[in-house]
């Protein structure tokens, strides 16, 4: 074969590459993060045609050998990746024909890189979500007794970023807690549509050997070979749905840094981030940045583009397999990375985040939070609920003038506004009454909080063990 043309493809050629088109259309520089994975598809591959006769046993044998030497040469670094072999693929496959002779070259007997690659980046995706896993469940269990421990203590509840009406720190930390089980559910059964086996399909149309790709499915983990070998050469479905998981869990996790940004500053001051989570200002010494949660916030921009990207890429493809599909690894690389990194972040700071009760406690006080409470009061005395937020209203505008909260007036001074108020009513006045009223399940009562905690602590476990690639 001519050393001027590509040695895999090369034979109906008859002048090499353009020097700039081979580094344009080469992805080695990226897909060899496939590497492992090729390798594992690659023995699988050879096991089962050694299995139905299309290679004798002494050939596989030969084939899984130089494999596992490669597997170790990439492992120490030592492989010399070349751009002129294009991709991930084409370098294995030359580097085991390097070192076994004519037998590597019928490695690829049956297989088509189109469903080589697809299998490849499932198996890798496969195994980086239950990376991405572990982080999201120990950032969930993280919140999960941050809440616990936090469940009496109270702080403002906010709609428009206006006092509200007072809640637990616990119930707050639970509302992002169940954010992210959601995101845990979407994660999982993104999983089982990741975790199909395209090989077999070879280019596009199935192959002629005598294949049995139940072997290969088994051999490999997947739950079932693909259906349809077009579909399966062509479809990135799968990235996308990931990237679509990632984009709503970035999503959240702003959330999440926005509100810890606001909590840590001087005008909330409602936590405090350890130093370890934040750095300095090289000009203004009093500053302590809160940096991880904003570059939590930033990063979801990058995920989102992905989504954008993956999508757009898909769009009119036609059917089966196009040169297209090699700009769908970048994205869900970076995607992979930044997702796991954020929850990484997040796990390790959540713990470490101490309240500061007392400022909590005053912002609450301060808001007229239990204005609701007052209303309340009033309509089980009888009075209907829009004369009773009227009578509040009026009370509240006093306490605007006199700088005074509803608990901090007297009995007398209510009185002015309606005179069925009775001293009991401060029972409903004070912040811990106000929360510990709204007892039923989804409420901020201290005591539904620790049981919301208990439920939370259970679904998780039980989620988290139907994953069937999870190390527990
Ligand atoms: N590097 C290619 C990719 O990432 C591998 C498949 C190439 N197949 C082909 N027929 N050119 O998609």
């Amino acid at each position: 074969m001519s050393q001027a043309t590509n040695q895999s493809w090369g034979g109906r050629f008859s002048e090499p590459t353009d020097a700039f088109v081979e580094r344009f259309t080469a992805s080695v520089d990226f897909d060899q993060r496939l590497a492992l994975q090729d390798i594992q598809g690659s023995v699988a591959h050879a096991t089962m045609l050694a299995r139905v006769g299309v290679l004798t046993d002494e050939e596989r044998d030969a084939i899984v050998a130089g494999l596992t030497e490669i597997r170790g040469e990439i492992e120490r670094g030592a492989f010399q990746w070349s751009v002129a072999l294009e991709d991930v693929h084409m370098n294995i496959e030359a580097r085991l024909t390097d070192k076994i002779g004519i037998t590597g070259k019928k490695l690829h007997t049956g297989r088509s890189r189109n469903d080589q690659v697809a299998t490849d980046i499932r198996l890798f995706l496969r195994d980086e979500i239950d990376v991405v896993e572990a982080e999201l469940i120990r950032l969930r269990e993280g919140l999960i007794e941050l809440a616990d421990r936090e469940a009496g203590t109270i702080m403002p509840g906010f709609t428009h970023l206006q006092t509200a009406q007072p809640v637990t720190f616990g119930h707050h930390l639970l509302a992002w807690q169940e954010m992210l089980a959601r995101d845990h559910e979407r994660l999982l059964d993104c999983r089982g549509r990741v975790n199909v086996m395209p090989l077999g399909a070879a280019a596009l149309a199935g192959t002629t050997y005598p294949i049995d790709r139940h072997v290969t499915a088994e051999l490999l983990g997947f739950s079932r070979p693909a259906e349809n070998s077009l579909d399966a050469v062509s479809d990135r479905d799968f990235a996308i749905e990931f990237t679509a998981f990632a984009s709503i869990l970035l999503m959240h996790l702003s959330r999440m840094s926005e509100e810890l940004v606001l909590w840590t500053s001087a005008q909330f001051d409602f936590i405090d981030l350890p130093d370890r989570f934040c750095t300095g200002s090289s000009i203004m010494p009093q500053k302590k940045n809160p940096d991880v949660p904003e570059l939590v916030r930033g990063k979801t921009g990058r995920v989102y583009g992905h989504l954008i990207g993956l999508l757009t890429l898909m769009k009119s493809q036609p059917l089966a397999y196009n040169k297209d599909n090699q700009e769908d690894k970048e994205p869900l690389f970076d995607t992979l990375d930044t997702a796991r990194d954020c929850l990484k972040a997040f796990a390790d700071m959540v713990p470490a985040i101490t309240p500061r009760k007392a400022s909590m406690l005053d912002a609450a006080r301060r808001g007229f939070s239990t204005a609701t409470d007052l209303a309340d009061y009033l309509v089980r005395r009888g009075v209907a609920f829009r004369d009773a937020h009227e009578i509040v209203g009026q009370s509240v505008a006093f306490g605007l003038r006199e700088g005074k909260d509803l608990s901090e007036m007297s009995l007398g001074e209510l009185k002015q506004f309606s005179d069925i108020i009775e001293e009991d009513v401060f029972d409903v006045l004070t912040l811990e009454g106000s929360v510990a009223a709204r007892n039923h399940i989804g409420g901020t009562a201290p005591n539904q909080v620790r049981a919301a905690a208990q439920r939370a602590r259970e679904a998780l476990a039980a989620l988290s063990s139907s994953n069937p690639g999870s190390q527990a």
